[in-house]
């Protein structure tokens, strides 16, 4: 792959590599020239991790600490640290904006104008100073995760919501094809591990305050941020879904 791809070029990728397994994207995604990490939420994500595992070739992980994730989630990025023999890059918000937001609004701001500040600072903001060390990278993204957002993903983009000056930034998503199914035939088959929370009736797992359990047959989008408006389901890390799904 050229230096600085173009659109044009991730088109074609994808097109060609829509029908493949997970697999043969992490495959190319970790052959791309220069940096590339996988971003690891604590959740069924960790398939990436043993597909890349798998393969026997080095990868990096990167994992975004917001503060507010579930003890069960601190556990497992350990617990997946020792079991893969790997480091997980784990990426802090800055101090002093958390610092900011807290002393004005209190540790529940979003319950009352909306999560949109909170993500901004402890997610998003982090998110793109580690993408601008990257050339690349890798994200558990599923279509089935969200009808309203997440229909169109492709598993292989350009992604200009995180892109900088003269840098061409792609987005892997290996696993945008796959069903919630199929993530846990794999986890089970494998026997990974996995974090304990799904044990607890958790399906999606954020951060501990804007996370809860859902129902039978309630859909999994339905446990994040449950005070808001369906369609806006989406925190920032993945901004270009809001775009494509208009
Ligand atoms: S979110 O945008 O709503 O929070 P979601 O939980 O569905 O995302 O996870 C989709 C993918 O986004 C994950 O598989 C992972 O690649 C990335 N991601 C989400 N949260 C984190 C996190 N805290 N750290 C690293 N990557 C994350
Ligand atoms: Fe803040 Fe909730 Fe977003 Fe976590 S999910 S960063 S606690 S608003």
């Amino acid at each position: 792959m050229t230096a600085i791809p173009t659109i044009d070029l991730i088109d074609a990728l994808a097109t060609e590599y829509n029908d493949k397994s997970p697999r043969e994207i992490m495959q190319l995604a970790l052959q791309q020239q220069g940096e590339v990490a996988i971003s690891f939420s604590g959740a069924e994500d960790v398939v990436l991790i043993d597909i890349a595992a798998q393969l026997g070739v080095p990868f990096r992980v990167f994992s975004l600490d917001t503060g507010r994730l579930h003890p069960e989630t601190y556990q497992f990025l350990e617990k997946v640290r020792q079991h893969y023999n790997i480091n997980i890059e784990i990426c802090f918000p800055n101090a002093q904006a958390v610092q900011d937001l807290v002393q004005e609004k209190g540790l529940f701001s979003f319950f009352n104008d909306g999560h949109q500040q909170c993500c901004g600072i402890r997610k998003v903001q982090p998110l793109r100073q580690k993408l601008a060390t990257l050339d690349g990278w890798i994200t558990g993204q599923r279509k089935d995760q969200s009808p309203g957002t997440r229909q169109n993903i492709p598993v292989i983009e350009l992604d200009l919501a995180m892109s900088g000056e003269n840098k061409n930034l792609i987005k892997y998503n290996p696993l945008a094809n796959w069903t919630s199914r199929e993530v846990w035939d794999y986890i089970r088959l494998m026997e990974i591990p996995y974090n304990a929370l799904h044990e607890k009736g958790f399906i999606s797992i954020g951060c501990e305050p804007c996370t809860r359990p859902v129902l039978p047959n309630q859909h999994e989008r339905e446990g994040r941020w449950w005070w808001e408006e369906a369609t806006h389901k989406e925190c920032g890390l993945h901004a270009g879904n809001l775009q494509s799904s208009k």
